[in-house]
């Protein structure tokens, strides 16, 4: 610390712990060019849990036809031995979703939403406000069947269709999910355009309509700034990080949205800088070092390559 000087990086400024939330299974392997076998998928997340991830969203229940990666879902949860103190969310984008999520016994769901139409329309082929009413009964349904819930918005800080967003949009659209009852949103820079600056800006915007510990961080790191946006969130007060084992995925209908940030990356940080996740990262590398054999190519996370740090003896 220079004399005089508050240190840069204070303790007392950092939570003492927070909630990784782990998407590899769900946001990495969708992106994958080919279907993994399920029984490969099914010891990935129970190999997540094992590894300390208390939240492991396991697959989507989203049209087959769009995601032909995860149209196993059933049959991978059929067969998943749970860890007892883990949940194992479920993408739906709809009440057919829904319906098909429950009758496999799920017990918590993830909604989506973009910030844009221009996306929205991409990703779920209808605009947002459309998208966002069809939830309505999604959501109703899911916390009347006791479900956990959680909302996510999509290219939060940048759209690859319609360019800039505002983050008063953001706002907006993050109150409307939290009208319809979800009990968590999570935030996506789903291209990786986002740097520390606008993270704050956004947070300060959607925190008028929801409270830090609702929301969650869903950052990508195609151009390399997740973890420092992870930081600024965590300075300022966000508590729940998504990330993906290996740095597995993207979102298959967001060209060069590859690269989602890497579990191992995250935890390693947060490692350093004292911040307690449960998350034993070399159990998160192996897990995902056991996919490569079937993906075809090295894991994209910068840990994950790497290793832990084992110096050279003398
Ligand atoms: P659509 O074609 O407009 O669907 O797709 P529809 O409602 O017109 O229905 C057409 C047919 O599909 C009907 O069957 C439905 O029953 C059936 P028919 O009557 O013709 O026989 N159908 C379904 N079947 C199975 N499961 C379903 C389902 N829904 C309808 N769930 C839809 C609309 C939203 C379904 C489609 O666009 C879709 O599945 N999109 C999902 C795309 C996707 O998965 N993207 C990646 C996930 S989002 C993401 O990665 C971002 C995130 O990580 C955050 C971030 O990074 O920012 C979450
Ligand atoms: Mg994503």
């Amino acid at each position: 610390m220079r004399p005089g000087r508050p240190p840069v990086v204070d303790p007392a400024r950092l939570p003492r712990a927070v909630t990784v939330y782990e998407v590899g299974p769900r946001d990495g392997l969708q992106n994958e060019a080919s279907a993994l076998p399920t029984a490969v998928k099914r010891a990935f997340v129970e190999d997540l849990a094992a590894a300390g991830l208390r939240w492991v969203e396991a697959t989507s229940f989203v049209h087959p036809r769009w995601v032909p990666q995860l149209a196993d879902a059933a049959e991978l949860l059929a067969g998943l031995a749970r860890a007892p103190d883990a949940r194992y969310p479920v993408l739906v984008p709809n009440e057919k979703g829904l319906d098909r999520a429950l009758a496999a016994g799920v017990d918590a769901v993830a909604v989506f939403a973009a910030a844009t139409d221009g996306f929205s329309q991409r990703n779920q082929n209808a605009p947002v406000a459309e998208v966002m009413a069809g939830l309505r009964p999604v959501v109703e349904r899911a916390r009347a069947a006791g479900l956990w819930v959680r909302g996510y918005l999509s290219v939060c800080w940048g759209c690859p269709v319609d360019g800039a967003v505002a983050p008063a949009q953001v706002a907006a659209l993050a109150r409307d999910l939290v009208g319809l009852g979800v009990d968590a949103v999570s935030l996506g820079d789903t291209v990786g355009v986002a740097t520390p600056g606008g993270v704050e800006r956004v947070l300060d915007a959607v925190a008028v309509h929801a409270a830090p510990e609702r929301l969650a961080l869903h950052m990508h790191d195609t151009r390399g700034a997740a973890l420092a946006n992870c930081f600024a969130g965590l300075l300022w007060g966000v508590t729940t990080f998504d990330a993906s084992a290996g740095g597995l995925g993207g979102c298959p209908y967001a060209p060069g949205a590859s690269g989602n940030l890497d579990t191992c990356d995250l935890v390693h940080l947060l490692d350093g800088l004292g911040v307690a996740t449960g998350v034993d990262v070399e159990a998160v590398r192996r897990a995902a070092t056991r996919l490569v054999p079937y993906l075809g190519r090295p894991l994209p996370g910068r840990y994950s390559r790497a290793g832990a740090f084992r110096p050279a003896p003398g």
